[in-house]
């Protein structure tokens, strides 16, 4: 096991832009080691506890936060906010201070990022973002650890070539931030009103400049924009929270289905990517996503491994 694990400049992970690309780096270095030498990692978390705040649902990111601190001798302790959001039952800055006092990390799921922002800023625990309605960094992370696992290791995303179909909201903005921080060249390909944050899209730009990486976000309506790409990447098209407006949504979305078709239009063998949980006959449909192309089971078991660095450089940062 490595002795220390490079502190992290950022207290907490909000957003995938507050980590540089060093950082990404030594994330998927340890992440390796730990998923290649489980044993020498058992006793990393020894008495660390980890509390997870989760206002909407979650498989991948709840049992991966509960198994992940667990095979490395700390725990877990899941909160249910589904009923009372973050911040009713009693202050946000009071909440942050008392989980201060006993818990070593919070890592929180909620509808409003400013909610995670506030819980960052009255907390001197590291504070992880697991899901907001603007950001999903450890899915981003996982993400980009599965594809640097194919392609030798970190240095072969410099240039991959990777489309994004489908919302522009939460997933695909830390995408959009990896690429940036990697050298990945991402397209966005959304329908017309669905185009992700105009700043995130400018914040990658200046954060591939600022870290010269070759990275790259350009944005479309036009699906001929997978041409070339080594793989496409899809999410529902109906995000939590967004059920309201499902029917429109469906509409808007249809054209944009992740099929054979559209698989055929990328660059051959390009691999198809999802967060899951996939809305089958939606955004993709089960032939695709069943191909020997998808990776999206190796991305859920990365999500651990992915997280298990992160939380091994955060806490080691607090000392
Ligand atoms: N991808 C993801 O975050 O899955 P869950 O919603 O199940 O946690
Ligand atoms: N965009 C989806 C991601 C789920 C992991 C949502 O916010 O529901």
């Amino acid at each position: 096991m490595a002795n220390t694990f490079i502190p992290l400049g950022s207290k907490d992970l909000l957003t995938f832009a507050s980590l540089s690309p060093r950082e990404v780096a030594a994330l998927f270095d340890t992440a390796a080691a730990t998923k290649r030498s489980p044993a020498e990692y058992r006793a990393a978390l020894a008495g660390c506890s980890v509390i997870m705040l989760f206002e909407k649902p979650s498989l991948r990111t709840r049992v991966t936060f509960e198994v992940g601190p667990a095979r490395m001798g700390g725990h877990a302790i899941y909160y249910d906010h589904s009923k009372d959001r973050i911040g009713q039952r009693e202050s946000v800055r009071d909440y942050a201070k008392n989980l201060e006092r006993w818990v070593d990390c919070i890592v929180a799921r909620v509808f409003s990022h400013a909610v995670l922002e506030e819980l960052a800023r009255e907390t001197r625990v590291p504070v992880v973002n697991a899901l907001s309605d603007l950001h999903h960094p450890c899915q981003g992370l996982a993400d980009y650890l599965t594809l640097a696992e194919r392609l030798g290791g970190i240095t072969g995303l410099r240039g991959f070539e990777l489309a994004y179909i489908g919302d522009g909201n939460n997933v695909c903005h830390s995408l959009m931030q990896g690429a940036a921080l990697t050298g990945a060249r991402l397209t966005v390909i959304t329908p017309p009103g669905y185009e992700p944050s105009a700043p995130v899209v400018s914040e990658c730009r200046t954060l591939a400049e600022r870290h010269n990486t070759g990275g790259s976000v350009r944005v479309t309506t036009d699906k001929a924009g997978v041409r070339a790409c080594r793989a496409v990447y899809t999410d529902t098209w109906v995000s939590m929270g967004q059920e309201g407006d499902a029917g429109g949504r469906r509409r808007a979305f249809e054209p944009y289905r992740v099929d054979g078709a559209l698989m055929a239009a990328a660059a051959p063998g390009a691999w198809f990517m999802h967060c899951l949980p996939a809305h089958r006959g939606d955004e993709v449909t089960d032939a695709v996503i069943d191909s020997p192309a998808s990776l999206v089971y190796d991305q859920a078991e990365n999500r651990m491994h992915a997280q298990n660095a992160l939380l091994l450089h955060l806490l080691a940062s607090k000392d």
